[in-house]
């Protein structure tokens, strides 16, 4: 992957600033509230766990998959590749997604907890592409706005890869 050529879009100091302002508001909105962490893999796996460390509150972790991406194309046919483990059925869940592109991921994944019956499901993405909207999914939290183009870095992979970098890139070189 060394001959593509990244291009900083968000830096590290400004991803540190608006995570912390997004837990201290979980942590606000829940006050002394238990909740649910949910964090969608791969791709947020970097996002969730800076954010995990800004909620104060009494929080349990759990872990959800889905693949809907082959290469940079969304299919639209999102898939569960591993389900949640903690019972969810009357408890506040706070569903932690990396970027919202055609929209199609999140509102699968809103629909397949929605069946498990929380108190309450809240989303939060790091990054939202409006331009690329084909579904409306529920969005509560967005960290960024940004355009079409593909993006690495933050937990974000282009075939696998970028996903340890500390900053969100766009790559200037794919065609
Ligand atoms: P959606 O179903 O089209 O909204 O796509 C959501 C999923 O596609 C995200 O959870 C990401 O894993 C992946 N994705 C969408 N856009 C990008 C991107 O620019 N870079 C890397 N992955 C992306
Ligand atoms: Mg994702």
């Amino acid at each position: 992957m060394s001959e593509l050529q990244l291009a900083t879009l968000i830096e590290e100091k400004a991803l540190r600033e608006r995570i912390r302002q997004i837990g201290a508001s979980l942590t606000e909105k829940f006050r002394s509230e238990s909740v649910v962490a949910l964090c969608v893999l791969k791709g947020s796996f970097i996002f969730f766990s800076d954010l995990v460390r800004k909620i104060d509150l009494d929080l349990s972790c759990d872990f959800v998959g889905v693949s809907s991406y082959s290469g940079m194309q969304s299919s639209g046919n999102a898939k569960l590749t591993l389900d949640v483990s903690l019972p969810l059925k009357d408890k506040h869940v706070i569903l932690v997604e990396d970027i919202v592109d055609t929209g199609y991921t999140m509102k699968f994944l809103c629909e397949h907890l929605s069946q498990k019956e929380p108190k309450s499901l809240t989303t939060v993405t790091l990054l939202h592409k409006p331009d690329a909207e084909k579904v409306k999914a529920q969005l509560d939290y967005v960290g960024f706005k940004i355009g079409n183009d593909f993006v690495v870095g933050y937990g974000l992979d282009y075939l696998g890869f970028y996903r340890h970098l500390p900053y969100v890139a766009t790559i200037s070189n794919l065609n």
